[in-house]
């Protein structure tokens, strides 16, 4: 099992599209392990952004991230998943990102993307560990549908 961090930005709650995103990760059957609603503090976007600290965006993206409550999720599937999620959200630039995907359908400009999705399994791991406690997540359940979703 491969897993993502995903948030669902302070533009997604705002603008009423948590159900529509949320409908197409559920829809495309990947599996949730955690799910919550938060207002992410600064030291919490310094360092889920850490790799961006020093560029010229980094202040309006935390300033961003943190202006309103977010959504936070935990995705799993079977490996190749992160990269799945990324092609479903699509290039960071909403403008250039291609129709039928996340922010391709919903969004016009790069600093409103709605949606972050971890970049790596690597980064999925790191990012869970950010956000979620352990007992938070829920990585055993059984989930009836999933013998009509994986062969
Ligand atoms: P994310 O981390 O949020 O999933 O987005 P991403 O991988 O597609 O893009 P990344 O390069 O990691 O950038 C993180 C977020 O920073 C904001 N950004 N603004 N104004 C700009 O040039 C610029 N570049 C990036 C976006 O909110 C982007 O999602
Ligand atoms: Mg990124």
């Amino acid at each position: 099992m491969e897993r993502a961090l995903i948030i669902l930005k302070p533009d997604a709650v705002q603008r009423g599209l948590v159900g529509p995103i949320l409908s197409r990760l559920e829809q495309r059957g990947l599996k949730l392990q955690g799910l919550k609603l938060i207002q992410i503090d600064e030291a919490l976007a310094r360092r889920h952004y850490a790799e961006h600290e020093g560029k010229g965006f980094f202040a309006g993206l935390v300033s961003y991230i943190t202006s309103a409550p977010v959504v936070v999720l935990v995705v799993a599937g079977k490996a190749g998943t992160v990269e799945l999620i990324r092609a479903m959200v699509g290039a960071t630039n909403p403008a250039k990102a291609a129709p039928g995907t996340i922010r391709g359908d919903f969004g016009l400009e790069i600093g409103r993307n709605l949606i972050h999705a971890s970049d790596s399994p690597e980064s999925g791991e790191r990012e869970t560990a950010i956000f979620f406690q352990p007992a938070e997540l829920l990585t055993e359940w059984v989930r009836a549908a999933d013998p009509w979703i994986y062969e």
